[in-house]
């Protein structure tokens, strides 16, 4: 018998277990052991009705990701399913935790569901790159009518079993699992209720049958966002299938959208970026078993852009938060921008009306940071200025408990130097967030020389606890993140003074994917800040500098290297920079040439890549994966695209190695001859992911 799916009998209900932890994913082990005591149950004459329940913390939460694009093994989750629907006995599944992708396909091939009240259930295969390839695009919709279905599938966001009950995807909401399960399971056979097949059952689908724009328009909504990616698109094409194909046709259809993603490019890049995801947060160099501090109380030091952020970030998860301002006024204006945030929210139904006032209620905003006493973390979100960190730090060590964490959000700072500035600099490390802090979900977290492995541990599982991605970093100028974003900026300002534009420029970066072009993203930031940090270290840029000289700040002033209307954040191109950039190039005698897109494109990502490669030679990262969660959870980069490393290998590093030494020539900018890491690796024919462990997805 199977040692993942277990089958008893209890009287005239069998009850299927899976038990394959940690999520019960479809293995080809579970798959054949639901086979096995599924076909068991039937071919049993003493049972009437099963039930097909979970061990473990959930429901089968989707098939093994780790079994995509190697040769697959029977028995084929499309012959379970088929089994369990045309099963003359009536299978009830019985939902706890996460029934997701696969798992909630095979709860669908079950005539009956049931839940528990805090189940999710959902096809978030989108989001993996993929479309449900076990009839989730066929049954779904004949399950809760095709609006909701394309909800689910295109967007791939689950729903709770609340919704599901309304929705029809349940029949019932149970307290325990296998013990509802089992009890709805003798309800039916005792009403000998007839056996629900989903697809058999048509009627949810004539609405949309009669009325197609039911479904485009749910389709049209769900795609807006979802430029560049392959998935959603396919996903609502199999969706579409189900309106207009009988069944077996819409599987068909089904399967050849899911292989077809499954083998593209694309799903790799994505089902690479969640195991790396998940990767990250395992700290390398920390002794196994290293437990994490408790921490039930936060203080964050600084209400300002980032202070905010962070704090909201923290009650969004229900840990209560002292916010720590140098006085009244700064605290209220902290404080009244968190509530209008949370109250533009709660108006476009983001979080439900009483929220503001409750999240609110979880922020103790006072004035002096003797007030750190209770804290078992403190974050500190003051002025990017060494001088203040270090004084900072040093009341820190005056006011907060013993074993308390101490981090700094700083951008750019010597964490190690800042340690210094205190007795306990085992406690110290840095928590980088990025902005909108309650958006982003990246937190580069910063191991200092002398952080205490316990201290590492609970910055990175208090990061997941707020739903933010930890990715372990360490100390130097920009961290991983900015680090490389500086040699990106390097670039395309050098770009405009050798005949590109801003907008040519932006252009090519978001026609790769990233959300944003470094110039918008300048005008943005404001170019005010540079300006003022390159004229106190005496150093030029000539075209940001006129720029600036002009009064031309960015989108504050409604200027910059763009022309923003009155109120809108729509950057257009404007004529004037042009004339202020062939004049400032005239000035300095400088030729323009004609730059080409791919020539941008190079000279955008290669010298990102090239840092990474140092990055990871000096140990900052610790694996490339690591760096490639940075770019997509901090800055924006196509999960398609998997992340630069993940890119650079599909690249192929000889080709960009090749690609930086003329540029470093043809530029001369001896910052960009190869690293020895990339070279190295170019001329053994290798990849980065050769440096690491091997990755899960295949
Ligand atoms: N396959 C293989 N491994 C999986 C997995 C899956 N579907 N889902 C999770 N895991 C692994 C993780 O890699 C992790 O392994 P590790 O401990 O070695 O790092 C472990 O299970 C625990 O996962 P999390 O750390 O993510 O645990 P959480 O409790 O935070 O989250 C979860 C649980 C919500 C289930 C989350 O893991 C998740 O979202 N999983 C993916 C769900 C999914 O996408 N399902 C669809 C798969 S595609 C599919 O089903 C195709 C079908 O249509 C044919
Ligand atoms: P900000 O200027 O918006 O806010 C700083 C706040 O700290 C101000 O409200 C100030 O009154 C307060 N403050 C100053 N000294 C203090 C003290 N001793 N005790 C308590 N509060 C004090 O600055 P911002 O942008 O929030 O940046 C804060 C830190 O976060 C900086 O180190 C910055 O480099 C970093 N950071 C900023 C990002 C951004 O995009 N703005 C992104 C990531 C990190």
């Amino acid at each position: 018998m199977s040692e993942v799916v277990k089958l008893e009998r209890h009287d005239n209900i069998a009850v299927v277990t899976v038990n394959s932890p940690p999520v019960n994913a479809l293995s080809a082990a579970v798959r054949g052991g639901i086979f096995e005591c599924i076909k068991s149950a039937i071919d049993d004459a003493q049972v009437q009705g099963i039930v097909l329940t979970c061990a473990g913390r959930t429901f089968i939460a989707g098939a093994d990701i780790t079994e995509f694009g190697k040769p697959p093994k029977p028995p084929g989750l499309a012959e379970v399913l088929s089994l369990m629907e045309s099963s003359p006995k009536p299978i009830v599944a019985a939902i706890h935790g996460t029934a997701l992708g696969g798992g909630l396909e095979v709860a669908l091939a079950c005539h009956y569901r049931v839940a528990t009240k805090d189940a999710k259930l959902g096809l978030p295969e989108v989001k993996l790159g993929l479309l449900p390839g076990a009839g989730g695009t066929q049954r779904l919709p004949r399950a809760v009518g095709p609006e909701l279905a394309v909800k689910m599938i295109v967007g791939g966001d689950p729903i709770g079993a609340d919704a599901a009950l309304k929705a029809g995807l349940i029949e019932e909401i149970v307290e325990g699992p296998a013990s509802g399960g089992e009890a709805f399971a003798r309800k039916v056979v005792a009403e000998k209720r007839p056996l629900r097949k989903l697809r058999d059952d048509d009627s949810k689908l004539a609405a949309a049958k009669a009325d197609r724009s039911i479904f485009t328009n749910a389709v049209a909504a769900l795609t807006k966002k979802s430029r560049g990616l392959e998935a959603p698109f396919a996903a609502a094409d199999a969706v579409g299938a189900a309106i207009d194909l009988p069944f077996e046709e819409g599987l068909k259809k089904e399967r050849e959208g899911f292989l077809k993603l499954m083998n593209g490019d694309q799903s790799k890049a994505q089902r690479y970026a969640f195991f790396a995801e998940r990767e990250a947060a395992k700290i390398s160099g920390v002794p196994e078993g290293t437990k994490g501090r408790n921490v039930a109380r936060v203080a964050i030091l600084g209400a300002g852009t980032m202070g905010g952020g962070i704090a909201m970030s923290f009650v969004n998860a229900g840990i209560p938060v002292t916010l720590i301002e140098t006085g009244e006024e700064q605290l209220k204006r902290g404080m009244g921008i968190m509530q209008k945030n949370y109250e533009a929210t709660a108006a476009r139904g983001g979080i439900p009306a009483d929220a503001p006032a409750k999240r609110m209620a979880l922020i103790n905003g006072v004035v002096g940071i003797e007030n750190v006493g209770d804290a078992d973390l403190v974050i500190e979100a003051v002025f990017e200025t060494m001088a203040i960190k270090k004084e900072v730090f040093g009341k820190l060590d005056q006011y907060a408990k013993p074993g308390a964490v101490l981090a700094s959000n700083t951008s750019y700072l010597n964490i190690d130097e800042i340690a210094q500035s205190t007795k306990r600099p085992q406690d110290v490390l840095g928590m980088h967030f990025f902005s909108p802090a309650n958006v982003m979900k990246l937190c580069e977290i910063v191991r200092a020389d002398k952080t205490a492995p316990d201290a590492l541990v609970t910055a990175v599982s208090i990061a997941r606890k707020i739903a933010k991605v930890p990715a372990v970093v360490g100390v130097c100028d920009g961290f991983v993140g900015n680090r490389m974003l500086a040699q990106r900026g390097k670039q395309s300002e050098k770009l405009l003074f050798e005949g590109a534009l801003p907008q040519q420029v932006d252009a090519v970066v978001t026609k790769f994917g990233m959300p944003m072009g470094p110039f918008a993203m300048g005008d943005l930031a404001g170019l005010d800040i540079g300006w003022r940090s390159r004229k106190d270290r005496g150093i030029k840029s000539e075209i940001a500098d006129a720029l600036c000289e002009a009064g031309r700040f960015g989108q504050k002033t409604g200027k910059g290297y763009y022309k923003y209307e009155q109120g809108s954040r729509a950057a257009l191109p404007d004529p004037e920079v042009e004339k202020l950039i062939d004049e400032t190039l005239a000035r300095l005698g400088r030729k323009k040439r004609v730059v080409s897109d791919d020539e941008i494109l190079e000279r955008m990502m290669y010298p990102m890549i090239n840092e990474g490669a140092k990055i990871l030679a000096e140990g900052i990262a610790a694996r490339p994966s690591d760096i490639d969660v940075v770019w997509l959870y901090g800055y924006g980069w196509p999960i398609y695209r998997g992340g630069p490393m993940f890119w650079a290998d599909t690249v192929g590093l000889k080709h960009i190695a090749d690609r930086l030494a003329f540029y470093a020539k043809e530029t001369n900018d001896p910052s960009l001859e190869p690293a020895p890491l990339l070279r190295k690796l170019a001329d053994e024919g290798k990849t980065f992911a050769s440096l690491a462990a091997p990755s899960k997805a295949a």
